[in-house]
């Protein structure tokens, strides 16, 4: 299982998996194109043994001064769930954000998402609020990861 950036040629697949998982974002192939050529942005995909992404975590720059970057989304193919995959792919990504630099990821997470928060809790990121806007009618919260 590689993990590496991805380019142009992951557009189509990228658009299909974030529309399907994240339909609340709106996502547009252009959308997908801009954050590709934005360098503020960063989608890592996971690519299995016959080259299929089997799923990719976005980063966002939020603030470069500070070093932080925040994990806009991550997602698995459901075919390739519950085999630990989202650990090895967010493990792999966190380990790429520290060399780049960065010194704390945060994130933003629906109250109601277990699974997610067991990958996150697993690789040592903590809770630090909740937030009073909702997405899709959930209470969000928002976690970090200090990676120093
Ligand atoms: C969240 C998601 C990425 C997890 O991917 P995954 O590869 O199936 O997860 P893993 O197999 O690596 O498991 C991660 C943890 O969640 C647990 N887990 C996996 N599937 C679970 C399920 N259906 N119910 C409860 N816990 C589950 C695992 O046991 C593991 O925890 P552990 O280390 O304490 O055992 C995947 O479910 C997904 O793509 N969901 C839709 C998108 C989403 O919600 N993304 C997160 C918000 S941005």
């Amino acid at each position: 299982m590689r993990i590496e950036e991805a380019n142009a040629g992951d557009v189509k697949e990228l658009k299909e998996l974030i529309g399907r998982e994240f339909p609340y974002t709106g996502i547009t192939e252009q959308k997908v194109w801009d954050k590709i050529d934005n360098p503020f942005f960063m989608i890592l995909k996971m690519a299995g043994g016959k080259g299929e992404m089997t799923g990719f975590a976005e980063f966002q720059v939020m603030d470069a001064e500070n070093g932080i970057a925040r994990l806009n989304g991550i997602t698995v193919r459901p075919a390739f769930r519950g085999k630990g995959y989202s650990k090895k792919l967010l493990t792999g990504a966190v380990k790429k954000i520290r060399e780049n630099g960065y010194k704390k990821i945060i994130l933003l997470v629906k109250v109601k998402n277990r699974t997610a928060k067991k990958l996150y809790k697993g690789l040592g990121f903590v809770k630090v609020g909740t937030l009073g806007k909702l997405i899709d009618k959930d209470k969000i919260e928002e976690w970090e990861l200090i990676i120093i």
